[in-house]
């Protein structure tokens, strides 16, 4: 391989840019010359695309966000758009792809390496609900900005006698909620994933209010319902002052954790390395604290399990009380 272009794509995510560093200075440790692509597909479809080197991943390390932006890109969903970026990677002597970010955008590099570009993926969403790899990038730094959050809203749902719902991101997933709701000592997690009753949450709430629990915490995956709405509804099923906070895009930003930029590293140089080594089609997925190469096919196969027993655990040590329908 003599020429690497690089790409993030999707949500960015705490410890992207841990990635960029390790695979331009991979891939430069080995003579191969390295090129950014802005905004994700996007920048394939405008031929947005610069020369770095190893000097240009000087400082990022511990910066959030990712310096090569990022987007969704709805047009690259079409065939003709891909065939039109694969063209742009052979023009200009592209023999290697490695695109960072989640499952929607590791369908779009098996789209051009089925149309012949030699692709490999880092995964990085602060969801983590990839399969393939049990972690991804981002994952950790925002849980631990939720539960940096959650600390500070049981303060003062604690001083006012109140219930708090926290609304978390995780798109159709619930792994973050789980997460949080775990190691910050929620009473309720609520999840797309399991199946539960707004009753009896409600009926819960009252319960423990008797028992003189006077404050809680309910985690509430974006997934799994509207936070506001939920609180409302919580509110006026009780007569408890449930209150709202939706975290939103403050669990996207900040500097990674040490696991997040320590995943960036290692699996930065695994993509790179994986192509400089003739491998391609592969996400370069964490695995038993490994590196692991599997090609999109397998990974796309394996489904990724929701932690059940974990959720159950997380509800028998926060409220005490079963909440399924
Ligand atoms: P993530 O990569 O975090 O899952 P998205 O699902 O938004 O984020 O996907 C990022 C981008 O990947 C999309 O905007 C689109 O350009 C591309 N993409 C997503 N799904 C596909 C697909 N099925 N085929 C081709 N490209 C896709
Ligand atoms: O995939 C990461 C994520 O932050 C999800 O948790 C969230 O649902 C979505 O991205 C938000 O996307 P956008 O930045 O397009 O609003």
């Amino acid at each position: 391989m003599k020429r690497l272009a690089f790409l993030t794509s999707g949500g960015d995510a705490p410890g992207m840019n841990a990635a960029i560093r390790s695979i331009l200075r991979s891939a430069a440790s080995r003579g191969i010359e390295t090129w950014g692509v802005f905004r994700g597909y996007e920048g394939l479809l405008s031929g947005d695309m610069i020369r770095l080197g190893w000097k240009d991943a000087g400082g990022i390390v511990c910066r959030g966000g990712t310096v090569m932006k990022t987007a969704r890109c709805p047009a690259f969903m079409e065939k003709e758009a891909q065939a039109r970026a694969a063209a742009f990677l052979r023009e200009r002597g592209v023999d290697g792809l490695v695109v960072i970010g989640g499952d929607g955008s590791m369908a779009g590099a098996a789209a051009l390496e089925a149309l012949g570009v030699p692709t490999a993926v880092v995964p990085a969403t602060i969801d983590n609900d990839m399969c393939g790899t049990e972690e991804t990038i981002g994952y950790d730094t925002a849980v631990n900005t939720v539960l940096d959050a959650v600390a500070r809203i049981r303060d003062t749902a604690a001083s006012h006698d109140r219930a708090a719902v926290v609304e978390v991101m995780g798109r159709h997933a619930g792994h973050i909620a789980l997460a949080a709701g775990l190691a910050g000592g929620a009473e309720f997690t609520l999840v797309p994933e399991i199946p539960f009753s707004r009753e009896a949450v409600a009926a819960s709430l009252r319960d423990m209010l008797r028992e003189g629990r006077t404050n809680s915490i309910i985690i509430c995956a974006e997934g799994a319902a509207d936070g506001r709405e939920l609180a409302d509804w919580l509110s006026a099923a009780t007569g408890i002052d449930v209150c709202a906070t939706i975290l939103g895009y403050i669990q996207r930003g900040g500097a990674p954790s040490a696991r997040d930029a320590m995943l960036g590293a290692v699996l930065g140089a695994a993509a790179a390395d994986g192509l400089a080594d003739g491998r391609r089609g592969f996400l370069a997925g964490f695995m038993n604290s490994r590196p692991r190469m599997i090609s999109y096919e397998d990974a796309f196969r394996e489904k990724r399990a929701f932690h059940t027993a974990g959720w159950e655990l997380a509800l028998r040590i926060g409220a005490g009380r079963d909440i399924r329908p």
